[in-house]
């Protein structure tokens, strides 16, 4: 089996929840404190070993181009004036991975975007990494799901357990009895369900690893949910002729996409830092005080 050492990141939607912001910027270049969103995740596909990363841009997107390239002027200005940190953070991007483009011309769905990598990926096994969720794991989760792929050779979809109010907003699992050591074999998978509809709570959350066969899933899926070509309903497609896995996200994950979850990432990922950390917990304390939010 060939191992796994591309991913796809679908980087072509409209960005419609984040307006006023995303009329000019795209969606993914959202700073969470000084880092556009999209560098996270590229950070966490080279963490678990994918070192060939395919953006899906379309219209509007040129910044995220910009961003994984080199600024030269930019880099002698910082040179000159001695700024090495600053210089460093500049050319990280553009270290990071073997970065390319291909441009989805409608915004048709996440199936079809997913479609439009098949020329880069080939016959290839692959991870799809949605930018709009951030994971802060370190890599566990995705590396875990390339595990798993190159034991068993089928598709994995990363689930995490949702309350039952906010399932008909997600692909929905169905899983087959209870998962082993993080990982469970699925029965179906379904688009944004009806609450009273949805098999269990177990909601898609935004990491896949496919095999090829996806792209002729993909080449027979109509317009669903939302009248958009779903990458869910492939997954549906593929289930009748192979097994998929869901593996269990238990932590570390925002879905940024979400005013909330930008929020939430931004305060852990300001904690986390060793320049922001000290000074913001302090800051938060008071501001807990303050506000009677104790
Ligand atoms: P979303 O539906 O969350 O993103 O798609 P969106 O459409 O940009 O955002 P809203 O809902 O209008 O606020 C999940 C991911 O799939 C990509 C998006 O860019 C996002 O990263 N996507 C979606 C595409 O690349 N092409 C599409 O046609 C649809």
């Amino acid at each position: 089996m060939r191992p796994v050492r591309k991913a796809v990141i679908p980087a072509a939607g409209l960005g419609t929840r984040f307006l006023p912001a995303t009329k000019s910027v795209p969606k993914e270049m959202l700073p969470i404190i000084d880092r556009p969103a999209i560098e996270y995740v590229v950070e966490e596909a080279v963490g678990a070993g994918l070192t060939d990363i395919l953006i899906v841009t379309g219209r509007t997107k040129r910044a995220v181009e910009e961003h994984f390239d080199r600024n030269i002027e930019l880099e002698l200005a910082l040179e000159r004036d001695g700024k090495a940190d600053l210089l460093r953070a500049v050319q990280y991007s553009n270290t990071l991975a073997d970065v390319h483009y291909v441009r989805q011309r409608e915004a048709l769905g996440l199936g079809h975007a997913v479609s439009v990598a098949r020329h880069h990926v080939g016959d290839e096994p692959f991870a799809v990494l949605l930018p709009d969720d951030l994971m802060i794991d370190d890599s566990v989760l995705l590396r875990a799901m390339v595990a798993a792929y190159e034991q068993h050779g089928n598709a994995v979809v990363s689930l995490q357990e949702m309350r039952p109010e906010e399932i008909s907003s997600y692909g929905c699992a169905d899983p087959i009895g209870e998962p082993v050591d993080g990982l469970v074999e699925l029965r179906g998978i379904v688009e944004k369900p009806k609450r009273e509809d949805a098999p269990s709570n177990l909601a898609v959350s935004g990491r896949y690893l496919f095999p090829p066969q996806i792209f002729d899933a993909l080449d027979r899926i109509e317009p669903g949910a939302g009248g958009e070509l779903q990458l869910t309903d492939a997954i549906a497609l593929l289930l009748k002729e192979q097994p998929v896995y869901g593996a269990i996200c238990t932590f570390g994950r925002y879905d940024v996409g979400q005013k909330i979850d930008f929020l939430k990432a931004s305060v852990e990922l300001a904690l986390d830092r060793d320049d922001l950390g000290p000074a913001f917990a302090t800051y938060l304390k008071d501001l807990v005080q303050r506000r009677g939010l104790a």
